[in-house]
């Protein structure tokens, strides 16, 4: 035993991490793949959303926005719409142009801050207001229109989401958005990044 593991240490593991410094290539799509087949979603045992936490660090689609001044002072959400997918769908999105299972989209919703600046009048971001999620996964979600699960968030601090009624989300979005529930002809990136068939 003791033989045995000297051999391993003494003798493998140089010879492995000699291979892989040799063979940048091989390293590095390895970690690839690795990240590729990542979900990023992480959940209770009953499926619900934990509050994501390092979204603003995935590709963002698009800032819709609906000010309170064209909704007297009432949008559905406030009020810039910053929207987020996390890589690995991003990564099946511009290979396939479809949202795979595990996909997860955020929306962070910011105020209106000042209406005027160096640039001209206009509506610039003020302050993070809250979050909103989507989920697409067959095997969590097999009842849920197109398989997505919709959340909202009470708070940044809130542990997880808390999931939706089919008529408070999914039946608008069912209903209006252009692909699989998901609104791309708002979202530009995502639109461009689609391989064209
Ligand atoms: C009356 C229609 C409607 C309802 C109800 C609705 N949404 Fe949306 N949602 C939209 C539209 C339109 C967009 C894209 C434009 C925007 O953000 O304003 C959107 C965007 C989103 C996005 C970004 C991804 C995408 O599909 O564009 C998420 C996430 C989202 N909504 C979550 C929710 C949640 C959670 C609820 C329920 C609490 C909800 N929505 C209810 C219309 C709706």
């Amino acid at each position: 035993m003791l033989q045995f593991r000297k051999t391993l240490f003494g003798g493998i593991a140089p010879a492995l991490l000699s291979i892989v410094l040799a063979s940048p290539v091989v390293a590095s799509d390895a970690h690839h793949a690795h990240h590729k087949d990542h979900n990023f979603g992480a959940f209770t045992k009953d499926n619900v959303l934990l509050t994501p936490k390092d979204y603003r660090e995935w590709i963002f689609v698009g800032g819709p926005v609906t000010p309170n001044d064209m909704n007297d002072g009432k949008p559905a959400f406030p009020e810039f719409h910053n929207t987020y997918i996390d890589p690995a769908s991003w990564n099946h999105w511009k290979k396939t142009g479809e949202f795979r299972d595990g996909t997860v989209i955020v929306k962070e919703l910011v105020s209106v801050g000042t209406k005027q600046s160096a640039s001209g009048n206009g509506y610039f971001p003020g302050e993070f207001n809250g979050i909103a999620a989507m989920v697409k996964d067959s095997k969590r979600y097999p009842d849920k229109p197109g398989n997505w699960a919709f959340f909202g968030f009470e708070s940044y601090d809130a542990k997880q989401g808390a999931i939706q009624a089919d008529d408070a989300c999914a039946a608008c979005h069912k209903a209006n958005a252009a692909q699989d529930m998901v609104f791309i002809q708002h979202y530009p990136v995502l639109r461009a990044a689609k391989p064209k068939k």
